[in-house]
């Protein structure tokens, strides 16, 4: 018996329209409820939170957001609250995403921050990691890595590290077609679990951590078969149903 159930987590990025969102959550939902004890949701930019309540709703599929933001309330134009994600129904926001750290500069500290908004609205937050090439190239892989969780385990309890995922996304990996080996993925997922056992032990044990960047049917069966792999984050292959249920399949 597992003790930790695979999580399988649509990263819609900035794509998807009204008609070619009905479609793919219609599809998805339809085949969810077979590949159960896998939990399959998808993160939706924030104007289809609502579609995706009305259409996922009573179904098997969860869904969440790709941001939050790091105040609660207030005159910040163009931010939207965890409140708000939580009147949606959204089970998870992606907090941290590489695309976030690079294009928007968020640093380890206002991650933390949204990951602590999420948690105050029961919203669960998916905080991303990775390392770039040169990173890893340069041998600094778990430095780097140990570095964007130490954000998190400096500012959350016990109680609130053990609601959290963590995503494993080498940088490298995102939207390249190049995906991590099963076992240069297992070593970094298991270093980042070691790191939450040096907090807590059971919560490491509990600690749901995903892989992200170019998985694909092909090389999900891998990678979910490893030991402190517990599914994966999936930008390009989520936006067709045949794929991303079909990754789903190798939870
Ligand atoms: O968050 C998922 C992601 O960054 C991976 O994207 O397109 O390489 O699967 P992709």
């Amino acid at each position: 018996t597992r003790v930790r159930q695979k999580l399988v987590v649509g990263n819609w990025k900035m794509h998807g329209s009204l008609e070619a969102n009905g479609g793919l959550l219609k599809a998805v939902a339809a085949g969810a409820g077979a590949l159960q004890p896998v939990q399959l949701a998808v993160c939706a930019p924030f104007p289809y939170l609502a579609q995706c309540q009305s259409l996922l709703a009573g179904s098997p599929v969860q869904w969440g957001a790709q941001d939050v933001s790091a105040e609660a309330r207030g005159a910040f134009t163009g931010e939207v609250a965890a409140s708000m994600l939580a009147e949606f129904g959204c089970q998870f926001v992606i907090v941290g995403h590489s695309e976030r750290r690079t294009y928007h500069a968020e640093q380890d500290s206002v991650i933390a921050t949204k990951a602590l908004r999420a948690l105050e609205h029961g919203v669960t937050p998916i905080v991303c990691v990775g390392e770039t090439l040169a990173q890893r190239e340069a041998g600094q892989t778990e430095q780097v890595v140990g570095r964007q969780l130490q954000a998190l385990l400096d500012a959350l309890s016990v109680e609130q590290l053990g609601r959290i995922v963590v995503a494993y996304e080498p940088v490298w990996a995102i939207g390249t077609g190049k995906t991590a080996s099963s076992a240069q993925a297992q070593d970094v997922h298991a270093y980042l679990r070691g790191l939450v056992a040096s907090r807590d032990a059971g919560v490491a044990q509990r600690m749901q951590i995903l892989y992200g960047g170019s998985v694909k049917p092909e090389s999900a069966g891998e990678l979910f078969g490893m030991p402190d792999i517990d599914g994966g984050l999936i930008g390009g292959a989520s936006l067709k149903a045949e794929d991303f249920l079909a990754i789903g399949a190798a939870g």
